[in-house]
């Protein structure tokens, strides 16, 4: 590593990352260490707002697109030259932990703190960025903000989703845009040279390997399908059930018919029905209405296409009573990343002398919607017992400070490559 690069990594400093995490972990800080930051909603504006200021005290330049991803930009030499790009998510999940996403947003600024604070030009510039609604667990389906930049879905697409009291995201969208007035709006699909995600691992492996780095080699493929069953609201002490129309119970039967289509003794399927509402959603009326979620996810792309396939005509067939519309919301496949990013974060892993280990990531990340227009990857750090989307996410500031080191040097390394 050049001697300037050493002298920015050296910068990263562990007590501020840390600070910084629990700063941001007291906007929506719920029971048990958690966090509830939804996306676009008051505490995600408090959030942005927090990073907004940071940015600016560093005089890093600030920018917005109309899908609310925030840009923190520090220019290079070479103005005209696509940025290498890092970033990760400030949305949380309901009852989600202190560091997934945060942690890549703030890993992202420490990295460009600590170049500034060593003085260091690149020659590309380096960009920081916090995607909206990565989560989707308010606004459906997630990596919302990345799959809109990259032009990978539209903008209009999502307008209309609303949350589970009834808001559209396109009104928490103006509400979130214009509590942040002033900023420059940045253009969708802007080039970039190259992204790195840090990120926790959400697993156990790392941990379990006694690893400090994860070398992220590319992430699994997943289908997400909102389905909607209708029949009729009915007395519940007096209607026959054989006279019944029960949304509740057809549910229940695709439910269970989903379970069997995704069985799998290798236990590398996921699937999950984690979102439903029910109408009328009383103990003494037979439900009429039951709209909820189909996560399911595989790395190999055979895999889940067959699956993904298999959906609508196994959730038809399993309905007795009740009428089933199936409305495909997610359609990921399994991507790999760029050989090239993998070796650097793995070069800057090793050059750090940090143990590290190549592996897939079982979550998803915004940086899969980057790999389709850039070179891609991503850098995990341990967390606890491999917990995550819980309140009780744990990660040392020791292994989130490696990670931003490594960061740091890789983003460094890409920045001025080609020179
Ligand atoms: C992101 O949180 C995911 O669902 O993998
Ligand atoms: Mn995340
Ligand atoms: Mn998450």
């Amino acid at each position: 590593m050049r001697e300037a690069h050493q002298d920015a990594v050296a910068r990263v400093s562990e007590e501020r990352l840390w600070r910084r995490h629990m700063e941001m972990a007291r906007i929506g800080a719920i029971p048990g260490n958690g966090v509830n930051r939804a996306a676009l909603s008051r505490e995600d504006i408090a959030a942005r707002g927090v990073l907004i200021g940071w940015a600016r005290d560093r005089k890093f330049e600030v920018g917005v697109d109309a899908i609310g991803n925030l840009f923190v930009r520090r220019p290079g030499r070479d103005r005209a030259a696509a940025a290498v790009m890092t970033g990760s998510h400030m949305d949380s999940q309901p009852r989600g932990g202190r560091f997934d996403g945060i942690y890549g947003v703030l890993a992202g600024l420490e990295a460009l703190q600590a170049i500034d604070e060593a003085g260091v030009s690149t020659r590309r510039p380096i960009e920081l960025v916090a995607w909206t609604n990565e989560e989707g667990g308010r606004f459906p389906p997630c990596t919302m903000g990345s799959a809109v930049y990259t032009g990978a879905r539209k903008l209009e697409d999502f307008l209309d989703v609303t949350d589970n009291d009834g808001v559209a995201l396109r009104d928490a969208l103006a509400r979130t845009l214009a509590a942040a007035p002033g900023l420059a709006l940045r253009p969708l699909n802007a080039p970039a040279a190259a992204y790195i995600e840090a990120h926790i691992e959400q697993g156990p492996l790392l941990e379990n390997a006694g690893r400090t780095i994860g070398v992220v080699t590319g992430i699994q493929g997943l289908r997400w399908f909102n389905i909607e069953v209708s029949g009729r609201t009915d007395h519940a002490g007096t209607t026959p059930l054989a006279l019944r129309r029960d949304a509740l119970r057809d549910a229940v039967n695709i439910i269970n018919a989903l379970h069997e289509l995704t069985r799998d003794a290798a236990d590398a399927v996921r699937f999950t029905v984690g979102r439903m509402l029910v109408t009328p959603n009383s103990p003494n009326s037979v439900a009429s209405h039951v709209l909820f979620s189909v996560d399911v996810r595989h790395p190999d792309p055979a895999t889940i296409d067959r699956l993904g396939k298999a959906v609508e005509p196994a959730a038809k067939a399993a309905a007795k009573q009740c009428t089933v519309k199936v409305t495909p919301t997610l359609h990921d496949d399994p991507c790999g990343f760029d050989p090239g990013v993998v070796d650097a974060v793995e070069r800057a892993a090793n050059g750090l002398k940090l143990r590290s280990m190549r592996l897939p990531s079982g979550a998803s990340h915004d940086a899969m919607y980057m790999a389709r227009v850039c070179p891609a990857g991503m850098i995990f750090v341990p967390c606890e017992n491999g917990v995550s989307h819980n309140e009780a996410e744990n990660a040392s500031a020791a292994d989130l400070a490696a990670g931003a080191r490594v960061l740091t040097a890789a983003l460094l390394e890409l920045a001025n490559k080609d020179e």
